[in-house]
């Protein structure tokens, strides 16, 4: 009977594996996510909204090692928009408090996995526990070299774009730039992702089908992947199949 089921599992295991199969050529090399539906998650089940949080933490990890895995440069994951700061306040609290809860847990392996932890969006404002958790992170993994996990903490597009505005118009006024030479590359350079190559592949789970002032500079040219899953079911199956739909598209830049 033993036998029975660990040969079951066994083979199980193999299915797994041949339906994870997937080209190891053209990897996108910065993957963006907005994580959504942790509020659904949990109501479907009678539960806090709170519970839908902590269970989409949990599937940091397995997204984090796949995109390590399989060769993903840069992993961005919306965390916490400037817009969320609208939400009741014990949930307010509970998603500060994330960010503290997941490295305190995870920092020694992302270290051990040569990855550099980025926070994208205004720190200024975050709780002293958050921010200390995150510089700690920022901190401990710079000399490594591996997979970027960029952060998307307190962060809006639009007001990303206002202040990249304002640094520009501060340099002409100082003499420092002219006019003219602001192009496309220098207004990337003065945003908060100066630095960081545009996603490749944007990700939203639970059906929502819009950007939610998430990098409207970045994502210009960027393929977008929807799907009805809610982040606390989101797997490494599903993180895989986003990447083999983004490997059968044809990106054109508004060439032929
Ligand atoms: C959107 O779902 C999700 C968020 C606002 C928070 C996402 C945060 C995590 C998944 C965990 C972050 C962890 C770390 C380590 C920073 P929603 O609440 O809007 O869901 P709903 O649309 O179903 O209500």
């Amino acid at each position: 009977m033993l036998n029975k089921l660990m040969g079951r599992k066994k083979s199980e295991q193999v299915d797994k594996e041949k339906s994870l199969d997937f080209s190891s050529e053209n990897i996108p090399k910065h993957i963006a996510i907005i994580m959504d539906g942790n509020g659904r998650w949990a109501k479907k089940r009678g539960l806090p909204r709170v519970a839908g949080h902590r269970e989409g933490m949990n599937v940091i990890r397995e997204i984090v090692s796949t995109s390590n895995e399989i060769g993903v440069e840069v992993l961005t994951l919306y965390a916490f928009s400037t817009e969320n700061w609208k939400r009741p306040k014990t949930e307010v609290d509970f998603l500060m408090r994330l960010p503290e809860r997941f490295l305190n847990v995870e920092l020694p392996k992302l270290i051990e996995e040569n990855v550099v932890v980025r926070i994208t969006g205004e720190r200024e404002n975050l709780p002293e526990y958050t921010k200390r958790a995150v510089n700690k992170a920022v901190e401990a993994t710079k000399e490594n070299n591996g997979l970027i996990l960029n952060f998307a903490l307190n962060y809006g597009s639009r007001s990303e774009i206002i202040d990249g505005i304002k640094s520009l118009y501060k340099e002409i006024e100082a003499g420092e730039m002219d006019i003219n030479e602001i192009s496309e590359s220098v207004l990337s350079d003065h945003l908060m992702t100066a630095n960081l190559n545009d996603p490749d592949l944007l990700i939203r789970t639970s059906g929502e089908i819009r950007l939610s002032n998430f990098m409207l500079w970045q994502l210009a040219y960027s393929e977008f992947w929807f799907t009805d899953v809610l982040w606390p079911d989101f797997s490494r199956e599903h993180f895989i199949e986003a990447v083999r739909v983004y490997q059968n598209r044809q990106r054109r830049y508004g060439g032929v």
